[in-house]
Formats: structure tokens, sequence, C-alpha cells
């Protein structure tokens, strides 16, 4: 039976990858990125769409080279991102590092060289533009520009990257000043970018474009690209709605038409999410290992063998992901998408994982308080599949939080077969860097 509403996986797969490769372990669903890649890549636009993955999502090479054969860009975070998106398979010229980092020593002179071999550095900051410039003008290259546009949206606090109290980009009232002394340099913008915030209101969204088109027509002559940055919303719940990609594109499509008519200039258009992309087409598939009952007035507590270290985000967001139960002999007993029949006080129970953290729950809201929910009993040795974890759970966890191992990373490919894409950590690897005392 498919667990959710969305995609591929069943209770069947859920069972003989546990058999195989033994829980906890990421499992990813190939065709659903395969969907969500070319609902964005088809996204309607007026003169040309680029789409990046932001890669900080889910660097998993075989989910990068997957990307890459769709026809993606990336956008990477640091310099390491572009470096594996590179080993990956993408030409340096098909990424753009966007970062808050100084690349120094080696780092620099391998940004110099990946420049030279086309990677677009998009400037972050006044010091970033005055550390670049003398050799991107001295190689003629082109730069992009991150605006700080002053407003932004995301799904928390922690995700809005566009109001005053981020500091992402160079912020408006800079830009004069950063255009003055580049111009001085002989430098040359040719792609603007911002990117408000994650998961947040595809109102502002859109309120964003005519903003960011705004500021090309005064202050960049020499854009032919504009980046809206990441952040479409995605649904992991089934009371949750998703950006409707077509209608964003749609809406988009005229305002650059009206550009043109006000300017002449017809602009391609950037995007590059992350969530969108991979968010839905991840599971962490974990064992009950104990249950325990915090006394009468207290909660049912499923301790799974995967928590925090797997999906940090409950801890750190507050963030809500679907939970399914799957008995050892396969059976779905529950699912997020289907509660129909359950027990809205009865059958509440709290999912924490195994480290010694009492914020280790899959049941935390945004300020750290237990919130229990309903889904089937389990029994020790039966399975909880957390949805909704394919982007910001395996490249954000603290997985060696308690020595834990980073679990491995399976991919359930369009054919039905089940791929290791990333093989369990071992404890040699956790400790092969420490030196002992003489
Ligand atoms: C510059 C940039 N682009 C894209 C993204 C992707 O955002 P999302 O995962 O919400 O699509 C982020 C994430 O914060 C970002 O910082």
């Amino acid at each position: 039976m498919l667990l959710s509403g969305y995609g591929k996986v069943t209770d069947i797969i859920i069972i003989d990858a546990a058999k195989r490769y033994g829980t906890p372990f990421y499992l990813y669903d190939e065709s659903l990125i395969v969907e969500k890649g070319n609902t964005v890549l088809s996204m309607p636009n007026a003169y040309g769409l680029n789409v990046s993955y932001a890669m900080k999502a889910n660097s998993n090479k075989a989910i990068l080279q997957l990307l890459h054969k769709l026809g993606f860009r990336i956008d990477a975070s640091s310099l390491n991102e572009a470096r594996r998106a590179h080993f990956a398979g993408f030409p340096l010229n098909r990424i753009m590092l966007t970062t808050q980092e100084i690349p120094l020593n080696k780092d620099r002179r391998d940004l110099e060289q990946m420049m030279l071999q086309g990677l677009k550095y998009n400037v972050c900051s006044l010091r970033q533009l005055h550390l670049i410039a003398e050799f991107a003008s001295k190689h003629h290259i082109n730069l992009a520009m991150r605006v700080h546009p002053g407003v932004g949206t995301g799904e928390s606090v922690t995700r809005n990257t566009g109001d005053k109290y981020s500091c992402f980009g160079v912020h408006l009232t800079d830009i004069e000043k950063a255009l003055q002394y580049a111009s001085t340099m002989g430098l040359k913008f040719d792609l603007v970018h911002t990117h408000i915030g994650s998961g947040g209101s595809p109102v502002e969204w859109r309120n964003n474009i005519e903003r960011e088109l705004s500021f090309v027509e005064k202050y960049f002559p020499d854009a032919t690209t504009v980046n809206f940055g990441g952040g479409f919303k995605e649904a992991r719940m089934p009371d949750e709605t998703a950006s409707d990609i077509h209608d964003l594109g749609l809406y988009a499509k005229q305002r650059f038409e009206d550009f043109y008519k006000r300017t002449g200039r017809k602009l391609t258009m950037e995007v590059e999410p992350g969530t969108f992309i991979v968010a839905n087409a991840g599971y962490i598939v974990s064992t009950v290992l104990d249950i325990k009952q915090t006394g009468p007035d207290g909660f049912e507590f499923l301790i799974l063998d995967g928590g925090m270290e797997a999906n940090v985000r409950p801890l750190l967001y507050g963030s809500r992901h679907p939970f399914y139960i799957v008995s050892k002999q396969g059976q779905l007993l529950s699912s997020e998408f289907d509660l129909n029949g359950f027990d809205s006080e009865k059958d509440l129970r709290v999912i924490v994982g195994r480290c010694c953290e009492s914020g280790d729950s899959q049941c935390l809201d945004a300020n750290g308080n237990i919130v229990p929910r309903v889904m089937a009993k389990p029994e020790t040795g039966d399975y909880v599949v957390i949805g909704g974890t394919g982007a910001y759970c395996s490249s954000m966890s603290p997985y060696n939080y308690n020595s834990y191992i980073q679990a491995p990373e399976i991919l359930l490919r369009t054919n039905g077969e089940l791929q290791i894409i990333r093989k369990p950590q071992t404890l040699e690897q956790m400790i092969k860097n420490e030196m002992s005392l003489d």
C-alpha cells in the first residue's frame, strides 16, 4: 500500500529496504524527484528560464547526478559545495557560488581557477566585492550580486533571509556605494539575485518579483538574468498547501513582459529551489526500540533508532513531518494521510529518538514543547517512517551526536530497484581524525 499522498513508496518497499540495509536509513523516491524537477523546469516564463538546485537541501552525489541529467544548474553555498557539485559532474559554468564565506589561501586560489572556468561568483557583501574586484576586472569576468531586499518570509523566523534580522547579500541601501566602486574597477553585474527565505508565503514570493525587477531597472543596466532564489513552499503535511509553480510562473512571465515593454530589455528568469525538489521524496525509516509511558497524566513515548541525529528540523524549527507506522510483517498500520478510525485522544503518541537529549523528538512545537500526534500503536520492532525528510535532513543533521553513525541513504529507482547511494558511516571513520595523547 502507498504510504503517502505522493510518490511510489509502499509498505512492502519499506520492509524490503529495512531487511536489506537495517535501520535507520534515508530512503529517497527517484520518481518524485524527477516529477518535482520537471514541474520547475517547465515553469512558464517570458524570455528563458534557468533552474538551479539549491544543493544545501541534499548534497548526495547521486541526487546531484540525477538533477544534472534532468537539466538543472547548481546553487552552491560554499566552495566545498561547488567542489562537490563539480565532482558529481556539473561543469563549473553551471554552478553559482552564493556564500557568506571569504575564501582565503588555497581556497582563494581554487576559487580563482574555478571562476576562470566559468563558476559564477555571486557577490554577497561589500567586503566580498572589494576582495574579488581586481581579479574579476583583470580577467573580464562578469559578476552576480545578491541584493538584500529588506523584506523576507520564511516557514519560521530562522528561515526568513530577507529582512533586517538576517544578513545575506548587499543591502539595498549599500547598492549605490557598491556599484560606484564596481564602475571604478570596470566591473559588470550581469545577474541579480535575491532569496527572501525558505518555505514562506507564495504571496511574498510573488511580491518579490516586482521589487527585484524594480531595482534591476534602477541600478543594474547590464543584468541579463534575474534570480529569485529558492523558497517555494512545499506541503509536507496533509493540511499544508504547496506553492503553485505554474501559477507563479505565469505571474512572473507577465512581470517580465511588462519590464520589456518599459525598458526594451528581455531578461532570463532564474530560480533555485531545494526543498520543493527533494523534501517529499525523502523518508527516514527507523525501528521502534522501546515504548514508555510517563505516568497517567503523561505521554506514551515511542523510542526510535533514528531521531534528531537523522532529522533535526523539529528541534531546530518545530517542523512537522508526516508519520507512518509499518508493522514488522510489512503492513501499513497508519498513515498521516489517512487517520480516519483513530481516536484523537486515545491514539496520541510521541516519537523520540535515542539521544540523551530531551529535545530529541519529532513531535515538538517551535518553542520546544512536546506535541503528541495521532498514529497507530506499534509494537517494539515495528517501523516508524518519517516523511518529508528529503531536504535539510541528511545534509543538516548532527549525525555524530552521542556517537551515532551517519545513516545510509538508499534510492528507490524509477524501475522499482533499491540502490544504496551512501554507505553507513563506520565507527572507525567517526574517530579516524582524532589524535591520542603522547
Ligand atoms: C540562496 C538560497 N537559494 C536557495 C535556497 C533554497 O531554499 P528552499 O530549500 O526553501 O527552496 C536557499 C535556502 O535557504 C538559499 O539560501
